[in-house]
């Protein structure tokens, strides 16, 4: 049931700082920096090339755990769809561990995928919600998010637990590769017990996030911008939206707009910035002057630090809490979500059960 709330997508909204903070307890469940894996049987530093493979917001979790393996661990990574992935039929070279990612463990795609690798990969691993799945049966190692029961045809609960599973992992590469200190480590995992509180913060900008979609609810196209581990997050930020407001959005990396996009802007085209303040700010608020400069509406979603550094010609902004740098896509997938939920409430379209779309797709 909806415990209350209107739609099953705002309970599991509302529900990431528990379901957060229980994955995290059960994969580090000593309150010290030691990873608990259970019984899986995993060292990092046999491994030479990691592949990666989901499907829609699945997919869109590998890509950001594709930035946290190379940049933390060093490890060469490799990710795709599923369904391109399958019938490109590429060689895994010898050491490949391939990682497969789903929420419900039954995506006929990311099955077959996951089918393609027994026997060329070392080990199959995947991450996944439920935990008596295909997928997880199929596996040598399954690791579940621990998400609990995801309703709503959007994946909200399910992309952020994912994501905290494949930052863990990440981690663990880099203890296993010896390419982060102990102390760096420590200073990861510190930020990741510190993520619920900044989630549950997050969520009180709901109200505010709630009236810009008011305007947001009238536009036909909406670009979301972000650079680094904002760039995957533009790409689910669109895709949450599109899914259940049925408004056409693009997700684009802020280097990119100059080689096509910034074609399309004008008053018409709202712009969504994603930029925490970190070490590529500038450089996107560089982007986003130039479309200021032509004229677009843009949201900001940055931080304390961010909005006072922003300056003024930004249509609006949402401030998150200050986070760390690795964990940010974590934190703003929730403004994100919430974008999109109180855009498709305000336009009255089945948030639950989007037109054409089925919470676990079985067939390809
Ligand atoms: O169950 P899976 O995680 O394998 O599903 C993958 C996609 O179908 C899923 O993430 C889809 O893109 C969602 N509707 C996104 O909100």
């Amino acid at each position: 049931h909806k415990g209350g709330y209107k739609h099953f997508m705002a309970k599991e909204i509302a529900e990431q700082p528990v379901v957060i903070a229980e994955t995290i307890r059960c994969y580090l469940p000593s309150g010290g920096d030691m990873i608990d894996l259970k019984e899986a049987d995993l060292d990092f530093s046999k491994v030479s090339r990691l592949t990666m493979v989901g499907c829609g917001t699945a997919y869109y979790a590998c890509l950001t755990a594709k930035y946290w393996f190379e940049q933390l661990a060093r490890l060469p990574v490799e990710i795709d769809v599923a369904s391109e992935f399958r019938y490109r039929e590429p060689p895994l070279p010898e050491g490949s561990l391939a990682l497969f990612v789903s929420q419900s463990g039954e995506t006929a795609d990311t099955l077959a995928a996951l089918r393609y690798c027994r026997g060329k990969a070392d080990h199959i691993l995947s991450v996944i919600n439920a935990a008596e799945s295909t997928m997880a049966r199929e596996s040598d190692i399954a690791l579940p998010i621990h998400a609990g029961a995801e309703i709503g045809v959007a994946s909200t609960k399910a992309f952020t637990c994912q994501l905290v599973v494949l930052l863990i992992l990440a981690l663990k590469a880099a203890a296993d590769r010896g390419t982060m200190s102990a102390a760096q480590i420590a200073e990861h995992v510190a930020a990741l017990r510190s993520l619920p509180g900044a989630v549950n913060s997050a969520l009180e900008q709901s109200e505010a996030i709630r009236r810009v979609a008011r305007h947001l609810s009238e536009a036909s196209d909406v670009l979301f911008l972000g650079r680094g581990l904002m760039y995957p997050l533009a790409l689910e930020g669109a895709l949450k939206l599109k899914e259940i407001s049925y408004i056409h959005a693009e997700g684009y990396a802020s280097g990119e707009l100059k080689h096509g996009p910034i074609a399309l802007v004008d008053t018409d085209l709202p712009i969504v910035v994603l930029a925490p303040s970190d070490g590529l700010f500038d450089k996107t608020m560089s982007n986003m002057q130039e479309v200021i400069a032509r004229k677009a509406r843009v949201l900001l979603i940055t931080d304390e630090a961010g909005v006072a550094a922003a300056g003024g010609d930004v249509w609006s902004t949402i401030a998150m809490p200050a986070i760390h740098p690795a964990l940010a896509p974590i934190l703003y997938a929730i403004p994100a979500q919430l974008l999109a939920y109180h855009t498709a409430v305000a336009k009255g379209t089945d948030v639950d059960q989007p037109r054409n779309l089925a919470k676990s797709v079985t067939v390809e």
